[in-house]
């Protein structure tokens, strides 16, 4: 009998991963932890490491270093059988231009284990190509071999999808069908693991992010709780006012966590404080307090700040 739950079992998980192409060390230690029924999104910027560590997970190469646990066990370049469990997007896919999408995918379907054939129409439907699946691959735009792609890493059914840039030359409606599809998986207890560079993207897809960056994890966590951390309030103020608002904001959230926006040359100016979004309410009643009015006030909370800022690309 098993007592208090454990920590919540992971899809797969890295242990100081390292690997390095010559002289360039594109892995240095990395360690993930992709918590099953999830979706991941995999941040980093160019160069990062992602498809490296995308690479590593599928046994494409072998890591110099480091350990790796797919559902819970060990696993290394030898366990390749062990990806049945896993469905893949890696780089553009490879199909016969001369057959129809529907045929390529039962071409891969036959291949594969019994269960992938009968699921063609059904992968069809869910990448929403079923109407263009008679036509020939040749003749379809960059997007639609993307969804292609994505319907042939769907057909055995894993229970671990990795993508690599998914959203790549998907126009916006195929980003949010794809955001809904990736949705879905995951509340079927699929785990979901996608890279991407397009962070409002992310922050509208993902329950867990991991930030990646020369190679190191700099940041994993949930998306929520990292959302609730950069929450900012900004209010506008004649600049006469900025210094007195800046004092009283700062008496509210701290020091380290107000600043100010240079004016527009019209006479107000902004000031930002670090708190949730939800105390906007809070950050105003403390200006009126010190006789202060805002002529303007915002809220919000964004993913692209806390990367810049992780990533030292800011
Ligand atoms: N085949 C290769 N040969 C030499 N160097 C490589 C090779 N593949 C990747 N690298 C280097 O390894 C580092 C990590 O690359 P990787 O492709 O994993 O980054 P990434 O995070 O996927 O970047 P991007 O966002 O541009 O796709 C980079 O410095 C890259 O130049
Ligand atoms: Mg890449």
């Amino acid at each position: 009998m098993s007592g208090a739950p454990g920590p919540a079992p992971l899809a797969f998980a890295t242990r100081g991963l390292a690997r390095a192409y010559g002289t360039t060390h594109a892995l240095v230690g990395l360690d993930l932890a992709v918590p099953q029924g999830v979706v991941y999104g995999f941040l980093g910027p160019n160069g990062a490491g992602k498809t490296t560590t995308i690479r590593c997970l599928l046994g494409l190469i072998r890591p110099d270093a480091g350990t790796m646990e797919l559902f819970g066990e060990p696993y290394t370049a030898r366990d390749r059988h062990r990806l049945e469990q896993v469905g893949s997007l890696v780089e553009s896919p490879a199909f016969y231009p001369y057959l129809s999408g529907r045929d390529n995918l039962r071409v891969i379907g036959s291949t594969g284990a019994a269960p992938a054939r009968g699921r063609v129409e059904e992968v069809l439907e869910l990448v929403g190509l079923r109407d263009r699946a008679g036509d020939r691959v040749g003749g379809y735009s960059m997007g639609m071999r993307q969804r292609l792609g994505i319907a042939a890493a769907l057909l055995s059914d894993p229970r671990l999808l990795v993508l690599d840039e998914p959203a790549n030359g998907l126009d916006p409606a195929g980003i949010v069908a794809m955001r809904e599809t990736l949705r879905y998986l995951a509340a079927q207890g699929k785990t979901v693991f996608v890279s991407s560079h397009i962070l409002p993207e992310v922050q509208q897809l993902a329950d867990v992010v991991g930030i990646i960056d020369h190679g190191r994890l700099v940041r994993q966590g949930r998306l929520d709780e990292m959302l609730r951390e950069t929450g900012h309030v900004r209010v506008r103020v004649l600049s006469a006012d900025a210094g007195p608002a800046r004092e009283a904001l700062e008496r509210l959230a701290g020091r380290d966590a107000v600043w100010e926006a240079a004016g527009q040359g019209d006479g107000d100016g902004w000031i930002t404080v670090r708190v949730e979004p939800s105390r906007a309410g809070e950050v105003n009643r403390v200006l009126a307090q010190a006789g202060i009015y805002a002529t303007g006030l915002d809220s919000g909370s964004d993913l692209e700040s806390l990367f810049l800022s992780l990533t030292g690309n800011a």
